[in-house]
């Protein structure tokens, strides 16, 4: 199919998302996180969720060896900590990270799942992780923050 990039960005846009930081332990120990919106709730029984990422992204090699990962659902208040955990603007102060379970959990999040990857698709020019739900809960009920057309500061 012929097609314009842009268009197509600004089509794949136009669903509004929530926003997640999926964070990783490297082998050093550090933590490494990533800003998604393809986030998506799969399966109930047996639980399952999935995302999708960019092949080039840092985080792919820490995801294909196979580790647990937490997933951080942003709140309203949490621009500055997706804009750094997507590489656009690196907050002065890094981000906080709470222990959850056997994960690490960005503190101020709304509620969080800690995941196990089970399967990795290869499509088009992004992977896409498919993992078994360990343990989940939800932090508080302030409003989520939403991404729609490159912005993340829509109010509901
Ligand atoms: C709101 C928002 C949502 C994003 N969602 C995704 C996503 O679902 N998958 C992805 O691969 N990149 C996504 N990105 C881009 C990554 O966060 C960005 O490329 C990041 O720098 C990759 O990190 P890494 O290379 O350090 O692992 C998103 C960026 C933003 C701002």
């Amino acid at each position: 199919m012929a097609y314009d990039k842009n268009k197509l960005r600004k089509v794949a846009g136009s669903f509004p998302t929530g926003v997640t930081v999926v964070s990783i332990k490297k082998l050093s120990g550090d933590i490494h996180g990533m800003t998604a919106s393809s986030f998506l709730s799969l399966s109930l029984n047996p639980p399952m969720i999935l995302f999708s990422v960019k092949k080039e992204n840092e985080i792919i090699r820490y995801i294909e060896k196979g580790k647990m990962m937490g997933i951080s659902i942003l709140s309203e208040d949490m621009v500055d900590e997706s804009n750094h955990f997507a590489n656009l603007k690196l907050m002065k102060e890094p981000p906080v990270f709470c222990d959850e379970d056997k994960v690490k959990i960005l503190k101020g999040s709304i509620a969080w799942y800690s995941v196990v990857v089970s399967k990795i698709y290869d499509e088009g020019d992004h992977k896409i992780i498919i993992c078994g739900i360990e343990n989940l809960d939800i932090k508080s009920n302030k409003k989520p923050l939403l991404y729609y057309r490159g912005y993340s500061k829509i109010k509901l």
